[in-house]
């Protein structure tokens, strides 16, 4: 079917777009969409173009590998291409390019080298008799950016080469990048000296080495690896992708740790799974992974399309933005009175789960990201964490929409609101005489940090309260199985689960009931530390604003707030009602100091561990006398570490820390005893 005119318009806008995002993203590092949505049009074009091939034109971006070089820097013919790679985003397309593979290899196994796609800038680097002499961004392909003099102050690549056997004259390819932690460092830096902050890692590592005054560069903490190579006299030599990449590494090259060969379809996609559960635990971003033939003559056989080749793909991981719309903003009531505007999306798929709500945090943030009901938006939604609202896109909002504005009055309970931090916070001034106060406050009692009680959900506090069955938290330690089953949906079993859930919380710690009561900012932490400080609960009850300012990261807000609920009889009627009616937790003389085996001692925990959840690790760490940390460093006295750990351990072994594994900190939790490393 020959295309209409209507297709041939949207090529040509696509083209256009596509060209105008290339610039941003390539030459002037500042793109204005998210790669996803770079992805989309893309494919959007490429669908159009193998529909209609008569809409192809020479310069389409289908058929063009990044942006021309800038005119800042001198230019650097690449004497073998630098070409880009096929995306593939579902395992159909996976499977698809394995079948070709086979196909024209007639072949029923292949071996692919697997490695993660980082998210960062393409170099190729040229050695002459072992020494770095020059360095190169890939441009369009086929001449890049002289970036030598930037190039030559990354640590990761090597200025000589070890041991010896390299070619005259040779080309290195890989990605240079910049790890989380070191953007984040220079975000702030750049945010305190007045500047704009980078979007993303890939962006500041591009902008990094795109700098005039390689000062710069040098100042920048970016990192190296290497996954390929472009000019390489004697290839033949070696046989597969494999055996190149050790060679290089004999020679000082870093390659990517967590590479891996592969069998078949399958092996592509076990490592695929592999890779994105390990994705947030490694120190850089990667956007997914790249599957290559590691056999070089099949390769060959292989050979190329327009901008890339055969032999390999890029699998990404799916999008974790996605574009949805507002529906409605709610805003609802916390445990401490705030009031919080929730956003109610059309339901939307982010990152393989579908969102349909996102908290916008305060007007302030709404009136940042000028957001408004009708909108179009983009969600984000990273790893375990809340789905945020990034930004809305303006030019598609509806004429007739209107700025939001928080209520005025209480949405629960129609009281007063209250001011604070110069509007950021608004908050409903009925405390426990609010309904929805009432609620939260009863949940954050039960909730897995605080009270523990297991099955003991919002529904079911709701239904409580509806029936008049609890009016304090202290009311559900008289509840029984006969007045539960008397709920609706209530059944025998699930009674008798509940009231066993809550028996068995009147065994607590003093620190977590402190949290459960919910006094305003005392979260966990300092839940902790007054339970520490203090020992016991008398005690605190009648600590004073001196006492209490003593104790570290106790202010004067939070030792007000703690007196202020301490001095209210209602809060001590409940407190000595929840005692009586047996809730405990050790007396702090009982704990002694050889039950301290990490007394003094920083742990930080790693990868995945069989018979401890991260929390649970956490706690017992503690509770032996030591501190968790998050991070190693040369601070820390043991590392933790699980099933497939990442960096982590690797940091941990550079620095000499003592590496624990699950059984060996079993052991110390019962015999009470460091092993003798
Ligand atoms: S191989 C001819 N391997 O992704 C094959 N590329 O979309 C050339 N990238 O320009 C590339 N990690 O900047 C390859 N393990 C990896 C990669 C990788 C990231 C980047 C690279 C390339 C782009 C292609």
């Amino acid at each position: 079917m020959t295309a209409s005119a209507a297709d041939r318009l949207r090529a040509e806008a696509l083209r256009a777009e596509i060209a105008y995002h290339n610039l941003l993203y390539h030459q002037l590092d500042a793109p204005k969409i998210q790669d996803s949505e770079f992805d989309q049009l893309m494919r959007e074009l490429v669908s159009l173009e193998s529909q209609h091939p008569e809409l192809i034109t020479e310069d389409s971006p289908t058929r063009q590998v990044g942006a021309p070089p800038s005119k800042a820097f001198s230019e650097v013919p690449h004497p073998v291409p630098m070409l880009s790679l096929e995306n593939a985003f579902s395992q159909d397309d996976i499977e698809a390019f394995c079948r070709k593979i086979y196909q024209k290899l007639q072949k029923e196994h292949v071996v692919f080298a697997a490695e993660p796609k980082l998210d960062g800038l393409a170099v190729s680097l040229s050695y002459l008799n072992g020494q770095l002499v020059q360095g190169a961004t890939r441009g369009d392909g086929e001449v890049g950016e002289d970036i030598t003099a930037n190039l030559m102050t990354v640590e990761d690549i090597p200025k000589s080469l070890k041991g010896h056997n390299w070619p005259d004259r040779f080309e290195v390819r890989g990605e240079v990048f910049m790890p989380r932690i070191g953007f984040e460092r220079l975000n702030e830096e750049v945010l305190e000296r007045g500047g704009k902050a980078f979007a993303n890692p890939r962006n500041a590592a591009a902008g990094s080495l795109r700098q005039i005054d390689p000062r710069v560069t040098a100042s920048r903490p970016l990192g190296f690896f290497c996954y390929g190579w472009g000019l390489f006299p004697d290839s033949g030599l070696l046989a597969t992708h494999t055996e190149m990449l050790e060679c290089f590494r004999a020679w000082g090259i870093p390659i990517n740790p967590i590479s891996a060969r592969v069998e078949d379809n399958r092996g592509c996609l076990d490592y695929f799974e592999k890779t994105q559960a390990l994705r947030n635990n490694l120190a850089y971003d990667i956007d997914g992974v790249v599957y290559k033939i590691d056999n070089l003559s099949d390769r060959e056989i292989m050979g190329f399309v327009a901008r890339a080749p055969r032999w390999a793909i890029a699998h990404k991981f799916p999008a974790e933005e996605a574009m949805t719309e507002i529906l409605a903003i709610d805003v609802q009531v916390g445990r401490t009175g705030t009031l919080t505007p929730v956003a109610r999306l059309k339901a939307v798929q982010v990152a393989g789960v579908t969102v349909t709500n996102a908290t916008l945090h305060n007007q302030e943030e709404i009136i940042k990201k000028d957001l408004r009901v009708g909108d179009l938006v983009v969600i984000r939604r990273a790893g375990d964490v809340i789905p945020e609202v990034l930004r809305s896109i303006p030019q598609k909002r509806r004429a007739n929409s209107e700025a939001f504005k928080m209520p005025i009055t209480c949405p629960a309970c129609g009281s007063k609101t209250e001011v604070e931090q110069g509007g950021i916070i608004i908050r409903c001034s009925a405390g426990l005489a609010c309904p929805a106060q009432h609620r939260e406050s009863i949940r954050h009692f039960a909730s897995r940090k605080a009270m523990n009680i297991d099955g003991l959900g919002e529904k079911i506090i709701d239904q409580l309260l509806d029936a008049g069955l609890i009016e304090t938290v202290a009311d559900l330690y008289l509840l029984n199985e006969t007045t539960l089953s008397q709920l609706p949906r209530f059944g025998e079993k699930s009674a008798q689960n509940l009231v066993a859930a809550i028996d068995r919380s009147r065994k607590t710690t003093l620190s977590k009931f402190l949290y459960a009561l919910g006094i305003r900012e005392v979260g966990e932490v300092t839940a902790r530390t007054l339970a520490e400080a203090f020992g016991d609960l008398e005690r605190l009850k009648t600590a004073s604003e001196e006492e209490l300012v003593q104790i570290p990261d106790i202010g004067t807000t939070v030792a007000a707030h703690i007196i202020n609920f301490f001095s209210q009889p209602q809060n001590i009627e409940v407190i000595e009602r929840l005692i009586q009616l047996g809730i405990h937790w050790p007396q702090k003389n009982s704990r002694k100091a050889s039950h301290e085996p990490l007394l003094g001692k920083t742990v930080v925990v790693t990868g995945t561990l069989e018979f401890f959840s991260r929390e649970e690790a956490h706690e017992l760490i503690r509770s032996l006398g030591g501190r968790p940390s998050g991070s190693v460093s040369k601070k820390t006295d043991f590392l933790l570490s699980g099933k497939n750990a990442g960096s982590k351990a690797e940091d941990a072994k550079r620095l000499g820390i003592p590496i624990l594994d699950e059984s060996e900190f079993q052991e110390i939790t019962l015999s009470g005893h460091l092993p003798s490393h």
